[in-house]
């Protein structure tokens, strides 16, 4: 099919590559001159695991085609996927700015029936309003059907999200649309779930709304193990098999970050608000999530009587393995609290992108774990990354001025890090 991506961000570079490995030729619609030139010679404008090749192998067989021309694009596809940005305000409300502006300029090029299909986490109604601006702009009914179409990838599984996802979900109100659409998907073999328009759109908040909030009850039970001697870990895996809890999302830690949760779980707050219905438990774990990530500061001011001049390491910055993302991280909330304390701030992450240095210019970054924890006082640990995993403690412990390490996610074991000369080990609910 002749498929059309608007935005080349990390959801619409994702899908354009992942239309494009399975018969369809594809345009990607970006605005940004520089990203599309990079694009064209095959540089990976996001850091994502196995897009480069992709993306490679994409251009050298002709699939894909990168252009700011929207125009030329949208005459020349069948299908056009809106993927551009929708950030939280101040007020949590959903800037779907964006998406009304491409939408306006698709009505605009319409020349043969289109598939006007939203990809991006838009609030319920939006594919309502997108189907208005077409209308008022002049565009014929019989000439365009809009459909929902949330994505579920996550950030270092991207594409073997995209390409192996465990559900498709389609909102549409046209029958046409809806067999259209299928076919598009046939190939991947995946269960489709049609249904209304506002219905696809709660889908996409409801399912990153519940992670979080499995993620932010797995934390206050963490709380409540640490005070009660209990072991989180334990009580995770015991719950975890329950088929009808599930093991995933159950990690305790210092809570969650990312472009993702943070967003939708205050735009689902704030959907709820606009029809009058407070939605507790997502505003709850939001605000545990909010207090979770400043539990490392709750317990070095329990530690030190104050942190003026001492030397803090963070170890790992963004807001999850297998990526250079800091959105969001509990990292940047530590490092704020940490600088307004007085503390100084030094920090390793090999994945650290410029962007936290522009945040912080004023913390040590340091390219050798090793270097980071000379002199430190005491260790926070943000991420799991694997080179923290494989740290020499006794080593470390011989660098550090006092050898405390507040794990944050839970990755070593009380015994074997005091073992290692630690004196003093503070766990997310492991007693
Ligand atoms: C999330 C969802 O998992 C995807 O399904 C969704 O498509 C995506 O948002 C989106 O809306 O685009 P992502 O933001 O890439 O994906 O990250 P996750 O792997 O879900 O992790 C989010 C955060 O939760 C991370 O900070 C992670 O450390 C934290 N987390 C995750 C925990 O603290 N505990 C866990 O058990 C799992």
């Amino acid at each position: 099919m002749k498929i059309c991506v608007i935005g080349a961000g990390y959801v619409g570079l994702v899908a354009a590559l992942s239309f494009a490995t399975f018969k369809n030729n594809v345009i990607c619609v970006e605005k940004d001159q520089e990203k599309v030139d990079k694009l064209k010679q095959g540089v990976p404008i996001i850091y994502e695991k196995g897009l480069e090749p992709l993306l490679k192998t994409c251009l050298s067989k002709k699939k894909i085609i990168f252009t700011t021309d929207i125009d030329r694009a949208v005459k020349k596809s069948d299908i056009i996927f809106i993927a551009v940005g929708t950030p939280t305000k101040e007020d949590w409300s959903v800037d779907v700015s964006q998406v009304m502006e491409v939408a306006n300029q698709i009505s605009q090029s319409i020349n043969t029936y289109k598939i006007i299909v939203t990809k991006s986490t838009v609030p319920v109604g939006t594919q309502k309003r997108i189907k208005d601006i077409i209308h008022d702009n002049g565009v014929q009914e019989n000439k365009y059907d809009v459909v929902s179409n949330p994505e579920f990838l996550r950030e270092g599984r991207a594409i073997n999200d995209f390409l192996h996802g465990e559900r498709i979900v389609l909102g549409c109100d046209s029958e046409k649309a809806s067999s259209i659409m299928k076919k598009l998907y046939k190939p991947l073999r995946t269960p489709v779930i049609v249904t209304t328009p506002p219905t696809a759109e709660l889908i996409k908040y409801a399912s990153n709304a519940f992670l979080a909030t499995k993620i932010s009850f797995i934390n206050e039970l963490a709380n409540l193990s640490n005070i009660v001697e209990a072991d989180i870990d334990t009580i995770a895996y015991a719950l975890g098999m329950d088929k009808r809890i599930s093991p995933e999302f159950l990690q305790a830690g210092i809570g969650y970050g990312g472009s993702c949760f943070p967003k939708d779980t205050k735009a689902l707050v704030n959907i709820g608000k606009h029809y009058d219905y407070d939605f507790r438990i997502v505003k709850s774990a939001i605000d545990v999530n909010e207090t979770q990530r400043l539990l490392p500061i709750d317990i070095l001011l329990n530690h030190y009587e104050s942190l003026e001049g001492k030397i803090i390491t963070l170890l790992g910055l963004t807001f999850k393995p297998g990526t250079d993302d800091i959105r969001e991280a509990p990292s940047l909330y530590i490092i704020k609290a940490l600088l307004e304390k007085g503390a100084i701030v030094k920090c390793y992450d090999p994945m650290v992108s410029n962007e936290i240095k522009k945040i912080y210019p004023q913390l040590t970054y340091c390219d050798d774990l090793y270097d980071s924890v000379v002199d430190s006082e005491c260790l926070i640990l943000c991420t799991e990354l694997d080179d923290i995993y494989q740290m020499d403690l006794k080593k470390v412990v011989k660098k550090m001025m006092n050898a405390i390490m507040i794990d944050g996610r839970n990755m070593f074991d009380m015994d074997e890090v005091k073992s290692k000369g630690f004196k003093g080990y503070y766990s997310m609910g492991k007693g």
